[in-house]
């Protein structure tokens, strides 16, 4: 493998992790990373690649129109694959613009700066954007999954802003002919999840003894993947996948949120040499997320058949590994749950 792949996003959770891989594993490949360093992005995620030569980070931000043609001029990239994104469906409901200008305004100006670099000679050249199962809305408890046709539906700013970045991606081949690949993915959880969203947060609670917020009575279906699994899916597309489709990555694991808090309860009694059933009084029922979607499931069938990816880790081994990965990683979560990650950057990167 040989050329110049602009990531975007990757200091945040899963970019990190489609960063690491590529460049490990290609080491013909030039990556580079782009990343604002929003709360989100953190650049300890990646200290262990930061200086290997075929890796580079640029600070910037896919909003900004005069930059971003500017680094496509600079590097002349072959391919995107487009991670960069406001992620947290309760901050998407207390600031929606911020998602409007990152997830809608930033894609597109990706778009566009991709189309005009690559001069409509799209020969080679590819452009990945990675969405979320969240634009197909909601399921009933009644078995149904979502596929590649289910219709869009989205109920939150998120996942608005995400259904609406999809359209743009599918307008620009439909229009541009720009060689697009998109992929919806359900929920991820591993190594370095920042910890606002349910796992670290709960981990990071039944750690330091402090309430774990449940939404709601807790009724609620996520379906988890292992961040590492959607990262090979990313590969797996990236190089396999077909112009123009889109394809669902899933876990086929489906948990109710209170179970799966239950569940994290007693593997950190057992870890942390408390009695069992300790952390669980932690469990704390609070109001429930407005427009707070019943449940995701995700029908990865297409992707398995056609592209031979599949989950290669069975939930509760995943659990287990991501507790341990917080467990013996104090400093990583202390300097994000202080702010003080963000001082690591000023000494970290390059500016462009
Ligand atoms: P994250 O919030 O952990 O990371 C987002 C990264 O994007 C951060 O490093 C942040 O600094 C950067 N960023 C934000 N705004 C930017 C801007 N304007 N310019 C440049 N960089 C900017 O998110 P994540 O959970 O790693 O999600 C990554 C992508 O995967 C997103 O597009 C998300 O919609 C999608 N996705 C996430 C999940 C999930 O479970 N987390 C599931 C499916 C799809
Ligand atoms: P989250 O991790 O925010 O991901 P998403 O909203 O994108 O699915 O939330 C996962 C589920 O957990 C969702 O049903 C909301 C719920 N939740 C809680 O019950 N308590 C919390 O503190 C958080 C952050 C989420």
């Amino acid at each position: 493998m040989k050329g110049t792949i602009l990531i975007t996003g990757g200091a945040g959770f899963i970019g990190s992790h489609v960063v690491r891989l590529f460049v490990t594993k290609y080491s013909g490949y030039r990556i580079v990373n782009l990343d604002a360093l929003t709360y989100a992005g953190n650049l300890e995620n990646l200290k262990d690649i930061a200086d290997l030569p075929n890796y580079i980070f640029v600070k910037g931000d896919i909003t900004d129109e005069k930059f971003i043609p500017e680094l496509f001029n600079q590097y002349k990239f072959d391919g995107v694959i487009h991670l960069a994104a406001e992620s947290h469906v309760d901050r998407s409901i207390t600031d929606p613009l911020a998602f409007i200008r990152t997830n809608v305004f930033g894609t597109c100006n990706l778009l566009n700066a991709a189309k005009n670099a690559w001069k409509d000679n799209f020969e080679g050249k590819r452009f990945y954007h990675v969405s979320t199962d969240e634009v197909y809305g909601a399921l009933e408890f009644d078995g149904t999954y979502f596929t590649e046709n289910t219709k869009y539906d989205p109920h939150s700013p998120y996942s608005a802003s995400k259904a609406s970045s999809d359209h743009f991606v599918r307008a620009y081949l439909d229009t541009y002919g720009l060689p697009v690949v998109i992929s919806n993915c359900s929920n991820n959880y591993g190594a370095n999840h920042f910890p606002e969203k349910l796992i670290p947060l709960a981990i990071n609670n039944i750690k330091n003894k402090k309430p774990i917020p449940v939404y709601g009575k807790g009724e609620n279906v996520r379906d988890w993947l292992w961040v590492n699994d959607h990262a090979r899916a990313i590969d797996t597309i990236f190089h396999n996948g077909k112009t123009g489709q889109t394809y669902n990555i899933g876990g086929n694991n489906e948990w109710k949120n209170i179970d799966l808090i239950y569940k994290l309860c007693e593997i950190m009694d057992r870890k942390l040499g408390r009695a069992q059933g300790e952390s669980a009084q932690l469990i704390t029922f609070v109001k429930d997320r407005a427009g707070h979607d019943l449940r995701y499931a995700i029908d990865s069938s297409k992707l398995q058949s056609e592209l031979g990816w599949k989950p290669s880790l069975q939930f509760e081994e995943g659990l287990e590994k991501t507790v341990d990965w917080y467990l013996s990683n104090q400093e990583w979560l202390d300097n994000v749950t202080s702010g003080q990650y963000q001082k690591y950057y000023e000494v970290q990167y390059t500016e462009r």
